[in-house]
């Protein structure tokens, strides 16, 4: 008998399925959860997963409103990818970095093809590691130090990407690595830089470069953003900004990074968001919708210059799973997959579906405040009344915001809450059907926070 059948284990490493008490009981006592305190945390048991639903381990259906963490864009258990993966395993797991790979070199092509303006690729585990990666590349390669970051970001949980990122998950981490500038969006909460497109660009350009010359332009390495911003609300740029801003950067020699873990691979209707404003920037991040979540995988994309420094200059940096071939071989079937069945397209068609049922939800409900997106990427706003304050202060909640939540989970609806908001962002596969069957139960739900609603 093998010690772990001793110790009560079957010996086909498979386990017996336990009752989910038991289950939900041992990841409470024996696992740390995310962002909370272990106690507070009521985990969604689920058993398994297909296309735009989840499975509770008692056959309840559950429709994936936020694509797990805005990530499973191709939708779940994906067979093309799953074979490829299986495949991969197969022929090879684990090399170390300073080797060359079949899939390695495949997805160099297809990356380089599909992803525009990036000459190489720095494959890492997440989107952290990638962000962490590309300031790193930053600083080399321009020699200088500060890095521009926006207030309302979020880049990862590592400790510069902490610092890099500017909502109140920053704080704890707090004080961090040095040389980080925060800086206001070009549309702030409670604050106006103007109200026309052309206003706010002006507006916020010209604080920005004041911000510039007083940080020293020629101190400063790069300005991180997220080409659309994701958790700190789905924030568009004004029309024209992006140019603006790439212009006054490249002007002062300080180089644009673009965080597209969440906004990139298809999510906003174009495989890169970047692609909606007209701009290339020096470098993008990607992670998430890379895999699609099937296989932890992130990626620096830089441009031909970065790339040319790095080929006659250290990169100091590196991971022991670095090109890991699992995770690429995931990443080439998931990006072909969602050309091959036109994710990226569908996510556009539904977009508008999506700003159709905002849009009636909007005239229906004196509750919201405003619905936005971008292709599938959607966030919807409460407010408290008619003078639109939000229903929640800024990081705080509100009983109704709650029993939204739990109507939504109790509904089988899973989207994520937090502030005043909670968001829309199934993944890319999703049927117009099945897009309506969410906003019906966003429709009966919002019934509780009109309750709330002041006049
Ligand atoms: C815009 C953005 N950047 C970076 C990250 C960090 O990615 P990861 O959690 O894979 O490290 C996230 C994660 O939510 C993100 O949304």
């Amino acid at each position: 008998m093998s010690k772990s059948e001793y110790l009560g284990y079957p010996n086909d490493y498979a386990g017996e399925p336990m009752p989910t008490d038991e289950m939900v009981r041992l990841c409470k006592q024996h696992t740390m959860y995310t962002w909370s305190a272990g106690n507070s945390v009521d985990p969604l048991p689920i058993a398994r997963a297909e296309g735009v639903y989840l499975y509770t381990p008692e056959g309840k259906r559950i429709l994936d409103f936020n694509a797990q963490l805005m990530s499973v864009l191709i939708g779940h258990a994906h067979p093309k990818v799953i074979a490829a993966m299986k495949r991969q395993l197969d022929e090879l797991i684990f090399v170390y970095p300073q080797t060359a790979t079949q899939v390695r070199a495949r997805l160099a092509k297809l990356m380089h093809e599909v992803v525009p303006g990036m000459e190489s690729f720095f494959f890492t585990l997440g989107g952290a590691e990638a962000n962490e990666n590309a300031i790193r590349m930053a600083r080399l390669f321009t020699g200088r130090n500060k890095i521009l970051a926006r207030y309302r970001s979020y880049h990862g949980g590592t400790n510069l990407t902490m610092m890099l990122t500017g909502d109140p998950r920053r704080w704890a981490s707090e004080p961090g690595s040095p040389g980080i500038v925060h800086v206001m969006d070009p549309t702030p909460y409670n604050y106006s830089f103007g109200k026309t497109d052309e206003e706010r660009c002006e507006a916020h350009l010209t604080y920005l470069e004041e911000v510039i010359q007083y940080e020293g332009p020629h101190t400063i390495a790069a300005m991180i953003v997220e080409t659309v911003t994701g958790t700190n609300g789905v924030l568009v740029p004004p029309k024209g900004w992006f140019k603006k801003l790439r212009a006054m950067l490249d002007k002062h020699g300080i180089l644009l990074i673009c965080d597209e873990v969440m906004a990139g691979m298809g999510r906003t209707g174009k495989m890169l968001a970047y692609e909606h404003f007209d701009v290339v920037p020096d470098m993008v991040t990607l992670a998430k919708g890379l895999t699609s979540s099937y296989f932890p995988l992130g990626c620096v994309g830089v441009n031909s210059k970065i790339a040319e420094h790095f080929k006659k200059n250290v990169y100091w940096g590196g991971l022991t799973y670095n090109s890991h071939p699992v995770g690429l071989a995931t990443a080439e079937a998931v990006i072909r997959v969602m050309m091959d069945e036109g994710m990226i397209e569908n996510a556009a068609r539904m977009g508008k579906v999506m700003r159709d049922e905002m849009d009636r939800l909007q005239k229906k409900h004196p509750s919201v405040a405003e619905g936005r997106n971008i292709g599938l990427f959607g966030m919807m706003d409460i407010r408290k009344n008619s003078k639109g304050d939000a229903i929640a202060p800024y990081n705080g909640t509100h009983p109704a915001m709650n029993e939204l939540a739990k109507f939504f989970r109790d509904k089988g609806l899973f989207t994520f809450s937090r502030w005043s908001s909670f968001t829309c962002n199934p993944p890319l596969s999703i049927t117009e059907e099945q897009l309506r069957e969410g906003f019906a139960i966003i429709d009966e739900g919002l019934a509780i926070t009109d309750r709330a609603f002041e006049g």
